[in-house]
């Protein structure tokens, strides 16, 4: 496309990138590769869109990128020849780092706000999905040369806890706890709930409490402590699983101590108004609510908490973009926080910005902590994994390293199914879909990822579970081939042009912080790879043909491998 683009800017006296954003895909393939409106043009050039169209045609099969252009009304449809184009991909694919890497964000440092759970509360479905947008968003900046920090905003401090502090002591069991802390602490803070509402003098209690934590009492904060220590414990496991991993593990209360300071900053400014003795920065102007900065007990909040951590985001960690991956019903309160950033005189605010989602539901049922009904994540990663294992068992008794194999699948379905569709719809999670090796999951992208490495370790010999890796990357055929002597049959050709618009399709993932573009297209390749996989024998063709396609299925395979490594999926050689 941005070879065509500059072809004809130099014909047509318009400028490159506007022609390329114009250049179409055309709905069916029987129409052509691409496609040019015209009537864009017509002003400009002071012809009809026809005339132009008949025009630009002639001009087109000029090009040796072209086999063939039509006129179609106002359109030009044209055809791509299919050897030139295909040395031209397979040449960018072999120079791994442009295709698969970009250089936009060298010297820059972006922060990612992600996973953050709540300590002495259950890993919730929800966190899932803040802990894998946000990978895949910080995998795929990195992947384009920014600096990441993966930053877990554990929250650690905050009223809650002087709920569960209040609990703790009226209805707690000190041994049923120490027995299953997480659990039996999240039952304490849902039996608060329902207390509180025949009891409104419980909520006094424990902003009471609350606050006595935040006047330093060592009695709460021993227990707090414990609570950090036992929900830690906890997330492990499940960062384990999933495979994640974050630069900074930064809690609410790591910003106690830089509260204060904020908070003056925001009196100097004169922003600090009264309202009801609480302490507010008011954002009518920008039509918002006040942000609460301080309760009328002199106590913080979870915005003054937010506002002293991008704080230290900007000037302690030199981060040059902030990025908040968290629930769309977050979304007032970071608008909030911005604004008064911004308000407080900083430029770097116009730099931040809220990454919402959707909600996770399980069997169309929303979660909530407050009424309980919360599904552990730990426990759906397990059955997941679990049911993998089954159906290696089950598919390929012999597999080398089945259990490792297993929950790269299992947990890859979970990752997959999260991230193929836009981060702000709702998805429903179901374990049968998800796990199928059929449609549109993880399982059936590592499943042809395994088909395609196998293609090659059978071509070169190699043992099982020998990672393709090891291979001389076999793209290097194709440059011996001349690509003039082969037609490329229809299959072929539709793989290699999936192929070729990754490199555009990333750039995009990346502006628009969207990883369900990598999904979607790496479904695409997969679909591509297995109908070219059907309809041409690969290791029984003729020579060229056979190094053809056995370079295809190569770039097929490191295609279909850095996208999962880009959405932070497992990629087995064998399944
Ligand atoms: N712990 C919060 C919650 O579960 C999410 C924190 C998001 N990050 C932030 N900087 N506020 O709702």
């Amino acid at each position: 496309m941005k070879q065509i683009a500059n072809s004809l800017s130099k014909q047509l006296m318009i400028d490159e990138s506007i022609l390329a954003s114009w250049l179409e895909i055309p709905p069916n393939s029987e129409m052509g590769d691409l496609a040019l409106p015209c009537f864009r043009l017509a002003k400009e050039l002071h012809k009809s869109p026809q005339v132009i169209a008949a025009d630009i045609a002639d001009a087109l099969v000029e090009n040796e990128l072209v086999e063939s252009a039509v006129p179609a009304g106002p359109y030009v449809n044209f055809r791509l020849n299919r050897a030139t184009a295909m040395e031209q991909v397979m040449r960018q694919i072999r120079d791994d780092d442009a295709f698969y890497h970009g250089a936009q964000g060298a010297g820059q440092v972006v922060a990612i706000d992600l996973s953050s759970p709540n300590i002495a509360k259950p890993f919730s479905m929800g966190h899932l999905r803040s802990t894998v947008i946000g990978t895949a968003i910080a995998n795929l900046l990195e992947s384009d040369s920014y600096q990441t920090l993966r930053i877990n905003h554990l929250g650690d401090w905050g009223t809650q806890f002087g709920k569960i502090i209040v609990a703790y002591h009226r209805y707690g069991d000190e041994a049923k706890i120490k027995a299953n802390p997480i659990q039996e602490l999240n039952a304490l803070y849902v039996q608060f709930h329902e207390a509180a509402q025949d009891d409104p003098s419980l909520d006094d209690e424990a902003r009471a409490a609350f606050k006595r934590m935040e006047d330093g009492n060592e009695d709460d904060l021993r227990l707090w402590r414990w609570m950090i220590e036992v929900s830690l414990e906890e997330f492990a496991k499940t960062y384990a699983m999933l495979g994640t991993s974050f630069t900074h593990n930064l809690g609410e209360s790591f910003y106690n101590d830089k509260m204060d300071a904020v908070v003056k900053e925001i009196q100097s400014l004169g922003l600090l108004v009264e309202s009801d003795g609480a302490e507010v920065v008011m954002l009518e102007d920008v039509g918002l609510p006040p942000c609460l900065i301080k309760r009328s007990d002199g106590a913080t909040l979870y915005a003054t908490r937010d506002l002293a951590a991008a704080l230290y985001r900007h000037k302690d960690l030199c981060a040059d973009r902030l990025l908040y991956v968290v629930g769309g019903e977050q979304r007032l309160h970071f608008e909030q926080v911005f604004a008064v950033l911004t308000r407080m005189g900083y430029d770097f605010a116009k730099n931040c910005k809220h990454i919402a989602f959707g909600m996770m539901r399980l069997g169309g049922k929303k979660m909530s902590t407050r009424k309980g009904q919360v599904v552990r994540l730990q426990e759906v990663l397990e059955e997941a994994v679990g049911r993998a294992k089954e159906i290696i068992n089950e598919k390929n008794p012999s597999l080398q390293n089945a259990d490792l194999v297993a929950k790269e699948i299992g947990v890859g379905a979970v990752i997959f199914n999260d991230l193929k569709t836009n981060r702000l719809h709702d998805i429903d999670f179901s374990m049968e879909t998800a796990l199928a090796f059929e449609g549109e999951t993880g399982p059936y992208v590592q499943y042809t990822h395994a088909r395609s490495c196998s293609v090659l370790r059978k071509a070169y010999l190699l043992d099982a579970g020998v990672s393709p890796e090891q291979l001389v990357t076999h793209s290097q055929a194709i440059a011996q081939v001349d690509s003039q002597t082969v037609s490329l049959d229809d299959p072929t050709w539709e793989l290699i042009k999936q192929l070729s618009l990754f490199p555009g399709l990333r750039n995009r993932a990346i502006d628009e912080y969207d990883p369900s573009l990598i999904a979607k297209h790496v479904l695409d390749i997969c679909q591509a790879f297995n109908h070219f996989y059907h309809d041409c024998p690969i290791l029984t063709a003729d020579e060229p043909i056979r190094s053809i396609r056995l370079a295809l299925t190569d770039a097929a395979r490191l295609t279909i491998r850095n996208s999962l490594q880009l959405l932070g999926i497992g990629y087995p050689a064998e399944i």
